[in-house]
């Protein structure tokens, strides 16, 4: 077994999933100033913090993906975050991409940048005590969307990014992102993430990537938001399980799906279901943001300073999740 393999195991395993906290200073803003929070990086900082120090970090949670001012953030018990992280047998992980810009070629579509000069700050990541990292490609549907140009340009940064990642001693989480935006159907999903999915482990098989050591960090099949398709969870879960077991090699440990837009309780029950019909031996675990975060942080800016009954909020939807990660979950554990 790989050190890389081993890491990403400690990430996943046991219905521990990932707690993506990586929003930039630009998204957090905009979830600050939504419910009336100044965003300081003492806030921003503040509410980090409350989570990571929480239970729910302890039992549920294997890793958490920081984004560059949390990872250099000095804790208000005067830790690392990184130290602070750890200390509940946690991983810390780092978004290390700059973002998606305008796809040159194709200018309504995205490629995510950040490789110039990724081997220097993934030197300084490690030190800062990171041993995992994330890369986030967007994808959107419409009739001609995603173009061959977006599907290619983005898989051959996600594997170049991940050869790097490797050679420097971290795990990558890859993302590949078909957004939900849209009107299109689940079997429009089905086809464009099984064609972005496939082109991504073509290069990253060309880019001699270690396969056991990597997280795939995809969306679930989902009509998308403008539809008026409605599809059952059972169906969601079924057309993710066959997606996945068509397009993903079987030698990468794990699964670690995004929420992308779900409520808390959508992201929940479409977790737990992909686990009840798992018959593959991929582990199937969450890499959530806003299906963590969202009840959290609307409990929490009531009163900032309240970090007992905001980790209580967060320490639930963390238990939850990770019933979801196991196939134990139910409606009624919800309200007990
Ligand atoms: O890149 C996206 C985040 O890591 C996951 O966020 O669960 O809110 O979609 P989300």
């Amino acid at each position: 077994m790989s050190e890389l393999n081993k890491i990403a195991l400690r990430i996943l395993s046991n219905g521990r999933g990932i707690l993506a906290a990586d929003e930039s200073t630009g998204t957090m803003t905009k979830r600050l100033e939504a419910i009336n929070v100044p965003s300081s990086s003492e806030n921003r900082l503040l509410f980090r913090e409350t989570l990571f120090s929480s239970e729910g970090m302890k039992n549920c949670i294997g890793g958490v993906i920081l984004y560059d001012e949390t990872i250099k953030q000095i804790s208000n018990s005067n830790k690392t975050i990184p130290h602070l992280i750890s200390s509940s047998d946690t991983i810390p992980g780092i978004k290390v991409d700059t973002g998606a810009k305008v796809l040159a070629g194709s200018p309504e579509e995205k490629i995510t940048e950040g490789l110039d000069g990724l081997r220097e700050r993934l030197k300084e990541y490690y030190k800062l005590g990171a041993r995992f990292t994330k890369w986030r490609g967007v994808y959107n549907i419409s009739n001609k969307y995603p173009s061959k140009l977006s599907v290619h340009s983005n898989a051959h940064a996600l594997a170049r990014y991940s050869a790097l990642v490797q050679e420097c001693g971290m795990v990558p989480i890859v993302e590949p992102e078909v957004l939900m935006d849209g009107n299109h159907s689940a079997e429009d999903c089905f086809n464009k993430t099984s064609e972005v999915i496939k082109k991504c482990f073509e290069e990253l098989i060309l880019n001699n990537t270690d396969l056991t050591g990597m997280i795939l960090k995809p969306n679930m099949i989902l009509p998308g938001n403008k539809s008026a398709q409605k599809i059952s969870n059972e169906e969601v879960a079924k057309l993710t399980l066959k997606c996945l077991k068509e397009n993903v090699p079987t030698d990468v440990p794990g699964i670690a799906f995004l929420s992308g837009g779900q409520t808390e309780i959508q992201a929940t029950e479409n977790l737990d279901l992909i686990n009840k019909h798992n018959d593959t031996n991929f582990i199937m675990t969450y890499s959530y943001g806003r299906a963590l975060q969202q009840s959290a942080l609307k409990f929490w800016s009531k009163d900032i300073k309240d970090i007992s009954g905001t980790q209580k909020v967060f320490n639930h939807r963390a238990n939850m999740c990770t019933l979801a990660a196991q196939g134990k979950w139910s409606a009624e554990l919800e309200t007990k």
